[in-house]
């Protein structure tokens, strides 16, 4: 990339409007320490904030590059030719992630174990000499026997590795056998951060899942948040439990927003979730509630201490707050059109897009990343933001998920994701879901509106190049 055309991306002095410069984050530490499950956390957690990020796994590159995983030689030190092949590789995945950050990525993550000096002097002059990207080293250390027994059965025996080939199909003695062999390898040439040589770099040092923390030489405020979110994710077990409120009554009349009671069937949804708690019998619930009626009053039978969160409130609608989509579309079509053209950056006027609703929630996601088990009862626009972050939907994705009414849905984590289940509790209610309408159709609306506003802008002020944002249309405050 030319420096001309860096400082369109990400700006200089004379760019003032531009940003920041993209970020390499790479990981560092032994095998089964945690380091693919932080990287696609993280990546999540930055895709879902609005932060184009991809995660490039070294071992895919391995893999992809070699014959089939034999056993844990290929690790040695001084396995001349393996390690001649491993640096090729790792050279390989950082020439594309930072492909990607030349060609509007944002943040690349390098999931590898980088346990050496050498290998992280090299990243240093890839990334931040060579591209002028900035860097920032995560890594995780444990000497605490337990978790890496654990992470080490955990990475062979369950689900975790099960899309690793290294050890498919091998009988999982000899597999615990030779990662531990594999490890030791890794051992004998590692040097943790922190030494004087390495002082000015940026980096995050992880002890025991998060027992204890160093944070040396944080450049910026991408790299503070970075390390605020890796401060409060844990890894204990525990089940979140989303669900929207019970049936309201401007759900039965088809409104949006406002603040109405629950109806009949709402208040026995309400119910039927004070039941289906009791019979989960989940150790030391928390129950989140918006500051709505309708959230409100579908907690009341539910024993467990509760907090209500304006965070949590529903989309706000603004002008549309009350109607139906049907009078949305025929006082508003214009605004109608738009927002099924780019739902998620769609916003209201005087209200809302998806995009600010997931602004409103990073403080919600960060809470519960810190908290156990919790049962969020929320809207359906908030639910579907909350369920985005947990199943790494596109923001494209994001406003057309499926939250029915009267369904709680259980995320349990699992391997490097988590679990999704959705359980209807079988109340009838009304569908409040709205499907994205074919593409042409808005394509062949928009254009319709678009001309016809173009055109009567003309005939008003015999402008040659009528602006879309300035179709004054009636009722409509100015944005
Ligand atoms: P490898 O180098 O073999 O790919 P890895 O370091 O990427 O291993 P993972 O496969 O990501 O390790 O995870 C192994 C286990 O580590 C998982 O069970 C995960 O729950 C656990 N783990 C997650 N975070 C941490 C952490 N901060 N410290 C230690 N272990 C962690
Ligand atoms: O219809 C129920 C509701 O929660 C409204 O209050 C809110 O405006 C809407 O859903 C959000 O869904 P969508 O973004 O699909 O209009």
């Amino acid at each position: 990339m030319t420096n001309h055309s860096k400082c369109l991306r990400w700006g200089t002095a004379s760019c003032p409007h531009v940003v920041r410069a993209p970020t390499v984050i790479s990981m560092v530490g032994l095998p089964a320490r945690g380091k693919t499950y932080i990287a696609k956390k993280l990546t999540r957690y930055l895709n879902w904030i609005g932060v184009t990020t991809k995660a490039f796994n070294v071992g895919e590159y391995r893999r992809a590059a070699t014959d089939s995983y034999k056993n844990h030689n290929f690790f040695r030190a001084d396995n001349k030719e393996a390690q001649e092949l491993r640096t090729r590789v790792a050279l390989m995945a950082v020439d594309d992630a930072c492909k990607f950050l030349s060609t509007g990525g944002e943040v690349a993550v390098i999931d590898a174990t980088n346990t050496t000096m050498d290998r992280r002097r090299l990243l240093v002059d890839i990334c931040t000499v060579k591209y002028q990207f900035k860097l920032f080293f995560v890594e995780s250390i444990c000497d605490d026997p337990n978790i890496i027994q654990g992470n080490i059965l955990a990475s062979i025996l369950s689900e975790v590795k099960v899309c690793s080939p290294d050890y498919v199909g091998q009988d999982k003695n000899e597999a615990v056998k030779d990662f531990l062999q594999r490890i030791e390898h890794y051992r004998q040439t590692y040097e943790p951060m922190g030494s004087p040589a390495e002082r000015d770099m940026s980096y995050i040092q992880i002890f025991n899942q998060g027992e204890r923390f160093i944070v040396n030489k944080l450049a910026g405020h991408l790299q503070s948040r970075v390390v605020y979110y890796l401060m409060n994710i844990h890894v204990l077990p525990r089940t979140i439990y989303l669900t929207r409120h019970g049936e309201s009554k401007m759900n039965q009349d088809g409104r949006i927003g406002g603040d109405s009671d629950l109806s009949e069937r709402g208040w026995q949804y309400a119910e039927a979730l004070g039941k289906f708690v009791e019979e989960e019998n989940i150790q030391e619930l928390k129950v989140w509630t918006s500051e709505l009626k309708r959230t409100i009053q579908t907690a009341r039978y539910i024993s467990a201490p509760k907090e209500h969160w304006k965070a949590l409130n529903e989309i706000d609608a603004g002008v549309c707050e009350g109607m139906t989509y049907e009078e949305i579309q025929e006082k508003y079509p214009e605004e109608f059109a738009l927002r099924d053209q780019d739902k998620f950056h769609y916003r209201y006027p005087s209200g809302e897009s998806y995009q600010d609703l997931v602004a409103r929630l990073e403080p919600v996601i960060l809470e519960l990343e810190r908290q156990e088990n919790v049962m969020v009862i929320c809207h359906q626009a908030v639910a579907r933001c909350l369920l985005a972050y947990f199943q790494d939907k596109s923001a494209a994705d994001l406003p057309y998920l499926k939250v029915p009414l009267h369904t709680v849905i259980k995320l349990t984590p699992v391997a490097y994701g988590c679990r999704v289940e959705f359980l209807a509790l079988n109340i009838p209610a009304v569908n409040t879901h709205r499907e994205k309408p074919e593409e042409q159709i808005v394509k062949r609306e928009l254009y319709r509106e678009f001309h016809d506003c173009s055109l009567k802008k003309w005939q008003l002020t015999y402008s040659t190049k009528p602006s879309k944002a300035s179709c004054g249309l009636p009722g409509l405050p100015p944005r």
